[in-house]
């Protein structure tokens, strides 16, 4: 598309525009009014999504209320620009902030920018490391066939609360080195209520700061926030004066340890906000993939059959090309956003000051171009075959990319097999789960009803 606004130069790809230049026209888009638009990406986003691709191909602007317009990017090529671009103008911490600090607090890597988000970025990273994953492989498969031993057999229950009761178990033994004590179960506690709460994030967000009384949903909030936020700082300033830091493994001790290029340490308040940051951004995505994974799994008895065949034979290749689809197919986050500090360009089109730039991870991994049969759930396709580069991005991308990607990537891969190998499991329904929003998250409408039909000797191949 040529530049809608003159003095924008092409090679200006993700960078901004300079001094003096008009702010560009916004990529067109659906006319329906605001509100009628916040309800459909609320309501029918999935519909609204493909049917806004269909009309305006691979940019578009979306308009919600209070002036909030989302410029859509869904070809690789734009996507590649974004993540590549100018992070001082295309401001990830700006657009996480509206949302998300009232959570995590303004020292999350979350929210940050510039130098202050590279610093606490590189401070966090190592305590993700290869190496220390092994360390928690035994934890993540002791809490997961915990878990697997409460499911009733012969009758339907819901994956997705129980995936998510392995992964909040896993995140908080990882961060905290505690397990089953009386301080890791209120810890749990602590965040599951505040989840509850943040699952309808309208509600939340519509009451906010106003005096509706102690059960407005924010007052709510505040409340379960301010006690995760004492209880984990009692945990920080105990954890400083252990005589054994040193030698311990847990993210919150690799924390306490770690020192920036100046030598210096966090402080609790950043400690602590990076600590929320990791419960949260560590546990629910990775659940609802799991759930996602076992939902088309059981729909798709050859890709299941052919799975169980080769985690039987010790093999995992075909295991690592069904989490890659998966993530392909079902990304539970729909989109990232840049806030975009001054008109930019991007690719060829002019996007100006004010605006969201997303790169949208759901459109541009169902590409026609770039996937046979894009809406299907194919396992093989990447058997011996990486992902298109920003063509799959379901962690985003750029100096932004997900820190505990290759962490949840860890996880799947040990829960998948556990559960395969413990029962066997047939679908409570005959179609897949339609997609349903949920906070900013995709999820399987029915939590990913199924049924253990079996429990399996634990003596199969792999488990000890
Ligand atoms: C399947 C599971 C997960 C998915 C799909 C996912 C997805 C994402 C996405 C899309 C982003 C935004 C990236 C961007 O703006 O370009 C992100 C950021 C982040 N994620 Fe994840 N995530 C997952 C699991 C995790 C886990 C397990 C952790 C921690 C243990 C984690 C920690 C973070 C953090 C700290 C950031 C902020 C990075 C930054 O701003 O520099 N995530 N994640």
């Amino acid at each position: 598309m040529a530049s809608p606004v003159a003095g924008l130069p092409d090679g200006l790809a993700g960078r901004q525009a300079g001094p003096g230049v008009p702010s560009p026209i916004l990529p067109n888009g659906p006319g329906y009014p605001r509100i009628v638009q916040a309800w459909l990406w609320l309501k029918k986003p999935t519909w609204f999504l493909d049917r806004c691709s269909r009309t305006y191909g691979d940019v578009f602007t979306m308009r919600l209320p209070l002036g909030i317009d989302l410029v859509h990017l869904a070809s690789p090529e734009l996507v590649k620009a974004v993540f590549g671009g100018d992070s001082d103008v295309l401001r990830a911490g700006e657009a996480n902030a509206a949302v998300l600090e009232p959570l995590v607090g303004p020292h999350s890597v979350l929210v940050l920018d510039g130098p202050e988000h590279l610093r606490q970025r590189k401070l966090i990273l190592p305590a993700f490391h290869g190496d220390r994953m092994r360390a928690w492989e035994a934890a993540v498969r002791e809490i997961t066939r915990a878990e697997i031993a409460r499911w009733p057999v012969g009758r339907p229950f819901a994956l997705r609360p129980s995936m998510q009761s392995i992964t909040l178990d896993v995140i908080v033994r990882v961060v905290f080195g505690v397990d089953g004590s009386a301080r890791g179960d209120e810890l749990r506690r602590l965040i599951r209520t505040v989840t509850a709460i943040g699952r309808n994030p309208f509600l939340l967000f519509a009451t906010r700061d106003r005096k509706l009384g102690p059960h407005a949903p924010w007052a709510r909030f505040i409340r379960a926030r301010d006690a995760l936020h004492a209880a984990l700082a009692a945990e920080i300033r105990q954890r400083r004066d252990v005589p054994d830091l040193g030698q311990r493994s847990d993210v919150l001790s690799l924390l306490l340890l770690a020192r920036d290029d100046e030598g210096r340490a966090m402080t609790d308040d950043e400690v602590r906000d990076e600590l929320v940051t990791l419960l949260f951004a560590g546990h629910e995505t990775t659940a609802t993939s799991l759930a996602w994974a076992f939902d088309l799994l059981l729909h798709h008895p050859r890709a299941l059959g052919r799975l169980v065949a080769e985690l039987d034979g010790g093999g995992s290749e075909y295991l690592d090309a069904t989490i890659t689809e998966t993530l392909r197919v079902r990304p539970v986050v729909a989109l990232v956003d840049r806030h975009v500090r001054q008109a930019v360009r991007i690719g060829g089109h002019a996007i100006p000051a004010g605006a969201m730039a997303c790169p949208n991870i759901y459109l541009a991994q169902r590409r026609a171009d770039l996937y046979q049969d894009p809406a299907a759930f194919r396992p093989d396709r990447f058997v011996g075959q990486p992902p298109p580069a920003f063509g799959w991005f379901p962690f985003g991308g750029g100096i932004r990319r997900c820190l505990g990607a290759s962490f949840a990537t860890f996880e799947m891969r040990i829960v998948l097999p556990e559960v395969l190998r413990a029962v066997t499991l047939r679908p409570a329904s005959r179609q897949p789960a339609r997609v349903r929003r949920e906070a900013v998250t995709f999820v399987p409408h029915d939590g990913a009803r199924c049924v253990v039909t079996a429990r399996i000797q634990p003596s199969a191949p792999g488990c000890s």
